[in-house]
């Protein structure tokens, strides 16, 4: 375990997910940093964690419409001091799939509301993941956005997230949160 001032260093990884697959992302993420020495717990939006309470937050919302949850937002802006001043990292679980050319980083695929959060919050870094979609679990709503054809995402059935992309990401989180108590 590492310790700082004589307590364990510990993360939260904050999540706002609909159908589970953020929720998932978040869990192996919350493992990895304790695999890595850390305290680490993945914790839902709506059992509004304090921030406050931890060395490291890790913030990430499923993506709907371009945007966050607004649970995500919701408690980002609520949040705001804490998460400004100790180390934050936000993820997005979004596409699905991206056209030919078009990368994770493209404005099209970042959420709107990072910009904003980046000014608010100084995040160590944001980053995309890839998500999941399941047609079974949708409900009306979301089942009769996924048939516009005007919608702009391409919402193909399938689990897409990355692991090892997510796991490396986590281990740099990992390094960095102990790098602070050396
Ligand atoms: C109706 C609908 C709209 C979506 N819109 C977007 C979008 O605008 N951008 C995006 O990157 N992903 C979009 N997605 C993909 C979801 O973000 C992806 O399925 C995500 O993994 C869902 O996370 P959850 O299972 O935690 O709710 C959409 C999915 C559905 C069903």
């Amino acid at each position: 375990m590492h310790r700082h001032g004589g307590l364990f260093m510990n993360v939260v990884v904050v999540y706002a997910s609909r159908y589970g697959s953020t929720k998932g992302i978040a869990e192996s993420i919350a493992a990895r940093l304790r695999e890595r020495g850390l305290e680490a717990e993945a914790r839902s939006v709506d059992s509004n964690p304090d921030p406050g309470a931890y060395d490291a937050v890790v913030l990430g919302s499923a993506v709907y419409l371009g945007r966050w949850m607004k649970e995500a937002a919701e408690f980002a802006e609520r949040n705001r001091a804490a998460l400004a001043s100790r180390p934050a990292w936000l993820f997005s679980s979004g596409p699905l799939t991206l056209k030919d050319g078009v990368t994770v980083d493209d404005p099209d695929v970042v959420p709107t509301d990072i910009a904003s959060l980046r000014d608010a919050i100084h995040p160590r870094d944001h980053r995309v993941f890839f998500g999941a979609l399941d047609p079974g679990k949708l409900g009306f709503a979301q089942r009769a956005m996924r048939m516009l054809p005007a919608a702009r995402a391409v919402l193909p059935e399938g689990d897409f997230r990355d692991w090892d992309a997510i796991g490396a990401w986590a281990d740099g989180i990992a390094a960095a949160v102990k790098d602070r108590t050396s």
